[in-house]
């Protein structure tokens, strides 16, 4: 899986999967003959989205704090594509307040604050734990791989702004939390990372299936060619502790 140079044929779970990074992921591996799993909330445009996309698509109304959603998700891409390789998390949500509002002397609402840690840490924790029971029954691949999972931080775990305490710190327990999946063992050979955007234009995951040229060798996007663990997944930096641009 180190060394992926086409999707074809794989089986991905696409978190948020019906908006933005997600989207954009689903519609890259269609495209590159992978087929994909759409988790999004029941509100979505998933249905619609996995509609458009045809046979190799389909949408599980998911909420991703849910073991029962997730499980259900996973369950389907299993009967209906046989497999899960990839597990791709997007679904993320955010609050702009401040840690106080002295104007209205008002603290940072508890309940925000937790709902965003719940649905970034909680929401990406949960894929990752079910969708590795699945990979886990992959043959191995040559570099003894049975699947690949990838992360959304964002430039916010290192670097946040006034009114993203809750953002920042969901995006830095994503960055914690993939160090202690990889590499491989606890995970029975999957590979797991994460990638820091800063903004959509310039978001990793809009590579993720572009031509393997283009990929950054050796620090390839989204792991897909490298990752086996947050502390190679070069496309944040996360050596050196400097967020991706
Ligand atoms: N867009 C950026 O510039 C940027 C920058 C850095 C990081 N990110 C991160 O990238 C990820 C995607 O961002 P985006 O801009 O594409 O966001 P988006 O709002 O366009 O898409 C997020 C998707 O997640 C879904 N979602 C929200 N809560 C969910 C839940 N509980 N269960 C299932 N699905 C849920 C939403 O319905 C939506 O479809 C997020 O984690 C975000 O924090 C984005």
């Amino acid at each position: 899986m180190a060394n992926i140079r086409s999707v074809k044929g794989m089986v991905g779970l696409v978190t948020g999967g019906a908006s933005g990074l997600g989207r954009a992921t689903v519609e890259r591996l269609i495209s590159q003959g992978a087929s994909a799993v759409i988790l999004d909330l029941p509100s979505s445009d998933g249905h619609k989205l996995a509609a458009s996309l045809g046979e190799r698509c389909a949408f599980a109304p998911t909420d991703v704090t849910s073991e029962s959603d997730v499980k259900s998700a996973v369950d389907l891409a299993r009967e209906k594509y046989g497999k899960v390789d990839l597990a791709v998390n997007c679904a993320g949500i955010a609050v702009a307040v401040k840690t106080y509002n002295f104007k209205k002397d008002l603290p940072h609402s508890l309940e925000d604050f937790t709902r965003v840690i719940t649905v970034n840490i909680a929401g990406t924790f949960n894929v990752i734990r079910l969708a590795v029971g699945e990979m886990g029954k992959n043959e191995p691949d040559a570099d003894g791989h049975r699947g690949c999972i990838i992360n959304t931080a964002s430039v916010a775990a290192f670097d946040g702004q006034v009114g993203q305490a809750a953002y920042s710190a969901s995006k830095g327990g994503i960055v914690g939390n993939d160090s202690s999946h990889c590499p491989g063992p606890c995970t029975n050979g999957d590979s797991c990372c994460h990638h820091c955007p800063r903004s959509v234009l310039h978001a990793p995951a809009c590579r993720i299936t572009r031509e393997s040229s283009e990929l950054p060798g050796k620090a390839g996007a989204l792991s897909l060619t490298s990752g086996r663990s947050s502390r190679v997944c070069t496309p944040c930096h996360c050596d050196s502790r400097k967020p991706h641009d």
